[in-house]
C-alpha cells in the first residue's frame, strides 16, 4: 500500500525552520490497522498529509502503491484524494448549511457522479455507520459523536482504499470515543481498508495491529496491538459490502460531467462554501501551502460512465 523512504519536511516561516518530518522510512501493507501515538508537535498531522497526498515532503518518496505522491503533479494529487484516500478529521469539518446525507454526497462530486447514484451511495454510507435516521439533519443538530459519523461516512462513500484519521476521537468524551474506535475497527474489519489513526490517546491506539511512535519527527515502531492477530476481510474490490466493487477498476475519466449540468443544493452550496476535504492542518489552526480543491477529477467506471455517456 504505502512505501515511504526518507521522507523529510521542512516548514520555513521566515527565519524559523522546523523539521517536523526527518528521515521517516515506513511500510503499510494492504489492510494494514496501524497506529501513530505521538507529542503533540512531533508530525503526526504532518505525516497523515504526506499519506494523504495533501501536502508534499521536502525530501523522499511516498509511494502509494506504484504512485509516488512526492512527484506526481497536483492534479493528480488532487484526483487520488478525490478517490483513493478517505480522511477524517478531529475538527468534523462538515458544511454546517448542509445535511448529514447532503454532507457525504459532496465527496462525490468531484467524482462526476450523478444525483440519483450520489443519494443512493450517501444513503448507504450513513446506514454502514449507523446514522440512517438522522439523514435529514443539519451537523448544529447533531451531537459530536454523531457528526464523527456522518465525516467517517463522508469518507467511506467514495469507497477509499485507505482511510486516514486524525485524531478522529480528539473532541469526544471517553464512550463516544469508545463508540467511534469499534465503529472504525468494524470498518476496518469488514471492508478491507487500509487504516491509519493518528491519536496521542494509547487507549485508541492500543486497538491498532501495529502501532508507531513519531516523536520530534523521528518515527519508530511500538509494538503490536490488540488487533495483531485479526484477519480482516478480504479487500471490498472481493467483498461483498455496500461499496461498489466497479469503482475500484477506475482509471482515467471517460468525460466529466459538469456539475453544472445539474444544479442543486450540494453543488451550490460547495461551490460558494468550503473545500469538500478541507486541509488537515486547519484542525491545528495552521493553513497548508497547497490548498485543497474540490475539483471534478474521474468519473467511475461501470453504471455510471454509461448514464454519462
Ligand atoms: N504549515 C505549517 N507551517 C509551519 N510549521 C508547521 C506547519 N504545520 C506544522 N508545523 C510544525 O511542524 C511540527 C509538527 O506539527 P504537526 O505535524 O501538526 O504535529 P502533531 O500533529 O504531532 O501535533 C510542529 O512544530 C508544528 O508547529
Ligand atoms: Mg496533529
Amino acid at each position: 500500500m504505502y512505501k515511504l523512504t526518507g521522507v523529510s519536511k521542512t516548514y520555513s516561516n521566515g527565519k524559523k525552520r522546523v523539521d517536523a518530518l526527518q528521515e521517516v522510512d515506513l511500510t503499510i501493507d494492504d489492510g494494514q490497522l496501524v497506529a501513530i501515538q505521538g507529542p503533540t508537535g512531533g508530525g503526526k498531522s504532518t505525516l497523515l498529509q504526506m499519506l494523504g497526498a495533501l501536502d508534499r515532503p521536502t525530501a523522499g518518496s511516498v509511494l502509494l502503491g506504484d504512485q509516488d505522491l512526492a512527484r506526481a503533479s497536483a492534479a493528480r494529487l488532487t484526483k487520488l484524494r478525490a478517490s483513493e484516500v478517505g480522511i477524517v478529521f478531529q475538527g468534523f469539518n462538515l458544511i454546517p448549511t448542509l445535511t448529514a446525507q447532503e454532507n457525504v454526497e459532496a465527496a462525490l462530486v468531484p467524482l462526476g457522479i450523478r444525483k440519483a447514484q450520489r443519494r443512493e451511495r450517501a444513503a448507504a454510507a450513513l446506514a454502514s455507520v449507523g446514522l440512517a435516521d438522522r439523514a435529514a439533519h443539519r451537523p448544529a443538530e447533531l451531537s459530536g459523536g454523531q457528526q464523527q459519523r456522518v465525516a467517517i461516512a463522508r469518507a467511506l462513500v467514495k469507497s477509499p482504499k485507505v482511510l486516514l484519521a486524525d485524531e478522529p476521537t480528539g473532541n469526544l468524551d471517553e464512550e463516544t470515543r469508545d463508540e467511534i474506535v469499534a465503529l472504525l475497527e468494524g470498518l476496518w474489519r469488514d471492508q478491507g481498508l487500509t487504516l491509519v489513526i493518528v491519536t496521542h490517546d494509547s487507549q485508541v491506539a492500543s486497538r491498532a495491529q501495529r502501532r508507531l511512535q513519531l516523536t520530534r519527527g523521528k518515527l519508530r515502531e511500538a509494538g503490536p496491538g490488540k488487533n495483531a492477530a485479526t484477519r480482516p476481510a478480504p479487500a471490498a474490490d472481493e467483498a461483498t459490502t455496500w461499496s461498489r466493487p466497479a469503482e475500484r477498476t477506475a482509471v482515467e475519466p471517460a468525460a466529466v460531467e459538469p456539475a453544472a449540468v445539474e444544479p442543486a443544493t450540494v453543488e451550490a452550496v460547495i461551490a460558494e462554501a468550503a473545500p469538500v476535504e478541507p486541509a488537515a492542518a486547519e484542525a491545528d489552526g495552521v493553513a497548508l501551502s497547497e490548498p485543497v480543491a474540490a475539483e471534478p477529477a474521474a468519473v467511475e467506471a461501470g453504471q455510471e460512465t454509461s448514464d454519462n455517456d
